[in-house]
């Protein structure tokens, strides 16, 4: 406990520093003069084929493509939960990713699954990639807890309340009545109980099963596993990938490299995310890669980038992208996420789509095809960004 404590009190002291040196800079609610800026892509010149080469090579290591997904095992664990707003189902996806000679031996991983009863026909389904396991991410009984080690997020435990505290309580548990009242379905999974988020443990896995990739680029595959599963199932029309911070690094990658991903939701993605990578506060490249080294491929350094992360957002045009920031959230560089979006926009704007239309920080449209969402306050999840989550959905993926 007090270790816990003092932990606390040390993430509070970096978090005051860290908010005068962001109110600093985004005081007057516009992008900082002195901030270089990337050069908006020049639509003739944009090379699709280019850019995913570069991207896996200078950031992200190798992506695999879909190789085979079957849902092995649907288990329907109550056709009646929320008041009997939903029906909560367990699918075990099998999966057999692809590096290129064919697909690979299997493995698997579950997801979750809520969908509204009362759907008049085929409804959009949100995909989280979380920190928690399952049965914290959705608090209902009957849902699978992963075997071995695992991040407990559980009710009443100590690191709930401090991880609630500190990150808020949207972190653990979306909204899911609200998200379900909507017309939305909700799928989840742990990520971390297939490519683990330690070091020690990932980076052996990923060297010796598959093929050297990174662990933002196989989370980004799950997303694609989970999106060709569900888009094999009558009750579901489109996909939308949500994810927070690291999660939002690989639920923007997924989407670049798989266009059945029909959008994005990236709360706080930063560095390796919607953040440019060159010249930012916060968190730079050197400092991710040291101490996250199963995330991304060794040669993710700033000086040799040929691209930069405007290049990631321009792959997913015109689909919608939401990015999520916080103003005093300097390590994820909010600044850095803005100036991505508008740099991408050109792409957005050649395929029919509206890119960024707005022109300072706090300027909220979330019917843009990328939106941008800035709220006061630090990194997590708080109570105001799923209105902004969900207003973002209405506006692409309501009725
Ligand atoms: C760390 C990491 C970030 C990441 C964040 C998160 O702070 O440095 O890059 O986005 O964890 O996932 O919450």
């Amino acid at each position: 406990v007090w270790f816990l404590i003092i932990i606390a009190l040390c993430i509070a002291a970096l978090n005051a520093c860290s908010s005068t040196r962001v109110l600093m800079q985004t005081a007057d609610n516009k992008p900082s003069a002195k901030r270089t800026a990337a050069p908006a892509i020049d639509v003739s010149t944009f090379d699709t084929a280019a850019v995913k080469q570069a991207l896996q090579t200078e950031v992200y290591g190798p992506i695999p493509s879909l190789g085979t997904v079957t849902i092995s095992d649907r288990r329907v664990i109550n056709e009646s939960v929320l008041n009997g707003l939903a029906t909560l189902e367990e699918l075990t996806l099998t999966v057999a990713p692809d590096f290129g000679d064919g697909p690979q031996s299997e493995d698997s991983f579950i997801m979750v699954l809520l969908s509204p009863n009362d759907a008049d026909g085929p409804v959009p389904v949100i995909m989280m990639e979380t920190f928690c396991p399952n049965h914290d991410t959705i608090p209902l009984p009957g849902i699978t807890k992963p075997t071995g080690d695992y991040f407990s997020c559980d009710g009443d435990g100590m690191m709930s309340s401090v991880f609630g505290f500190f990150f808020g309580r949207y972190i653990t548990t979306p909204p899911i009545e609200d998200i379900l009242g909507r017309g939305y379905a909700l799928a989840t999974t742990y990520s971390s109980s297939y490519v683990p988020d330690r070091a020690s443990t990932a980076l052996p896995l990923l060297r010796g099963r598959y093929n050297n990739a990174r662990a933002i680029g196989m989370w980004a595959y799950q997303f694609s596993a989970m999106s060709h599963a569900l888009k094999s199932d009558v009750r579901f029309n489109k996909t939308v990938a949500y994810g927070h911070s690291r999660y939002g690094k690989s639920a923007l990658f997924a989407a670049a490299f798989d266009d059945t991903i029909d959008g994005v939701i990236a709360h706080q993605s930063g560095t390796g995310g919607a953040s440019l990578s060159k010249g930012k506060p916060g968190e730079t490249v050197a400092q991710i890669t040291e101490g996250y080294p199963h995330w991304f491929t060794a040669s993710y350094t700033e000086d040799t980038l040929t691209i930069d992360q405007h290049h990631l957002l321009a792959l997913i045009a015109p689909r919608p992208i939401l990015l999520g920031n916080a103003r005093r959230d300097v390590w994820s560089d909010p600044e850095g996420a803005f100036l991505a979006a508008k740099a991408a926009t050109p792409v957005y704007k050649a395929k029919g789509g509206k890119g960024l239309s707005a022109t300072k920080l706090g300027d909220f449209k979330p019917a843009d095809s990328i939106a941008y969402w800035i709220r006061p306050g630090t990194h997590g999840v708080v109570k105001e960004d799923w209105p902004g989550f969900l207003a973002f959905m209405d506006a692409h993926f309501g009725d």
